[in-house]
């Protein structure tokens, strides 16, 4: 048994001192002053005490072409995760053509083992045929419960037309499963780029224009609008814009279950980094792309107001070689950046510490909300008796730079470089073993467990406008 004693405990609904007792890999009791009897004691005096983080949307080791895959694999990017706090990661199977998704699964399955945190996976839909409703249900059986749609990519044979994005939708809400839309105008994306690159404007700094926010809202509105009458729950990853925002607030308003998931980087970063030296510039290449600094303060009002809901990372990065492979054509730039071991303290920083919202909307936003919209609540996200023993120990006033010389995530550049940040995960615990003490991730971990969910358990989200 482990007694983390003496912090301050930290729900999304209520925070205040009290113990945490961890009988084997479960939450038995949590309260005041209780008895250590022949527990390990754990000192979180000074400390916040809330539930391990929960990332739903990360990308390790995707392959993108041409032999090329993002830079962390499943053990470096979970070792990343832990580092900052993260205790579940949900990542993607993606199909290649004419594969089955239960196929899928099981290639992607075999990556996703070497995981030391433990995860979940969401399953693409990435075409529409005959036999792919059956598909699905035989994936919600096995325990896949969360399936994603890209309004964007046709050319990368992952975009769907609406008519299929709808066939999808309603196998979706059959199942009551939750859909993950990746909302932008593909086609719109596609003609942008043809006249940009037709043009000579090529540098990285043109992916930003042919990604203006424009492409985001109308594909946002027109997954609602699908999803609406398909009678599905859906979940906006990556929501960059207000104008987005907003719409997910009227859907909302209008009765329909939707949720919004908005990245550290749209929140911290603004579209100024695309005026940078090209080289500098690509590191910023991602979907959708960073917007002008009138955004980010209104994603960060949405968060506090509940219009969106979750703070995911779209954890995806390149190793600076790969990425400036073809500076001459931003349409080769991979697309994506790191920051699963990041999140908690940007949004600890730039959220509570900036004054934004308070430590429990932080819990809510990191770790509750993300568990409960993609099944796995209460086992995780909670800091409750029953639930997984995933316990972070949170030091909030330390103060240290980001850095991608010593980030634990793979890659040689971060966004994030140079910023100052708030808060460190002391001590983790994932199902009650410590994996992080004194802020070092441990040397030998057992692996993450394989997360099978059934259909979420999202409660309606408050009624927020901007
Ligand atoms: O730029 C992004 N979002 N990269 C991650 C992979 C993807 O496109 O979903
Ligand atoms: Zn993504």
């Amino acid at each position: 048994m482990i007694l983390v004693r003496g912090g301050t405990v930290v729900t999304s609904r209520w925070s205040g001192r009290a113990d945490v007792l961890v009988d084997g890999e479960t939450i038995r009791a949590v309260g005041l002053d209780l008895a250590a009897g022949g527990s390990r004691v754990i000192d979180a005096t000074g400390r916040l005490v809330f539930a391990g983080g929960v990332d739903p949307h990360v990308h390790m080791a995707l392959p993108i072409g041409g032999g090329l895959r993002s830079s962390d694999d499943f053990s470096t990017g979970t070792r990343a995760a832990l580092s900052g706090g993260t205790t579940t990661i949900i990542d993607f199977v993606t199909p290649v053509p004419g594969e089955a998704l239960e196929r899928a699964v099981e290639h992607r399955l075999v990556e996703a083992a070497g995981s030391l945190c433990d995860y979940a996976l969401h399953v693409s839909v990435v075409s529409w045929g005959d036999r792919t409703a059956d598909e699905m249900k035989a994936c919600v059986d096995a325990g896949y419960s969360s399936f994603k749609v890209y309004l964007a990519y046709k050319e990368r044979g992952l975009g769907l037309a609406d008519g299929d994005l709808l066939g999808v939708l309603e196998a979706a809400s059959a199942l009551d499963a939750v859909v993950l839309g990746h909302c932008e105008n593909g086609d719109a994306v596609s003609h942008l780029q043809r006249r940009l690159v037709g043009r000579g404007d090529r540098a990285p700094r043109f992916h930003a224009l042919s990604r203006p926010p424009e492409v985001e809202v109308e594909a946002v509105g027109r997954a609602i609008a699908l999803a609406g009458i398909a009678g599905c729950r859906l979940y906006v990853v990556h929501v960059s814009t207000a104008g987005a925002a907003q719409a997910i607030a009227r859907a909302r308003a209008a009765g329909q279950e939707v949720h919004g998931e908005v990245c550290p980087h749209h929140l911290v970063l603004d579209s100024g980094c695309y005026e940078r030296p090209e080289r500098e510039a690509a590191a910023f290449v991602m979907s959708p792309p960073l917007r002008p600094a009138s955004e980010p303060p209104q994603l960060w009002n949405a968060l506090a107001r509940g219009t969106l809901e979750t703070v995911a990372t779209d954890h995806c990065p390149f190793l600076r070689r790969d990425r400036e492979r073809d500076l001459a054509d931003f349409t080769r730039i991979p697309n994506g950046v790191g920051g699963v071991e990041h999140r908690l303290a940007l949004l600890w920083t730039f959220g509570v510490g900036a004054g934004r919202f308070d430590a429990s909307r932080f819990v809510a936003l990191a770790c509750e909300a993300p568990a409960r919209i993609m099944g796995l609540y209460p086992r995780k996200g909670a800091l409750e008796p029953g639930s997984d023993a995933d316990i972070v120990v949170w030091d909030p006033d330390r103060e240290r730079t980001i850095t991608a010389a010593t980030q634990v995530q793979r890659c040689d550049t971060c966004v994030y470089e140079g910023l100052r940040v708030r808060g460190r995960a002391e001590t983790v615990l994932l199902r009650g073993r410590v994996v992080v003490s004194r802020g070092e991730v441990e040397r030998d971990l057992a692996p993450g467990r394989l997360l099978r969910r059934g259909p979420g358990q999202s409660r309606p989200a408050p009624q927020a406008t901007l």
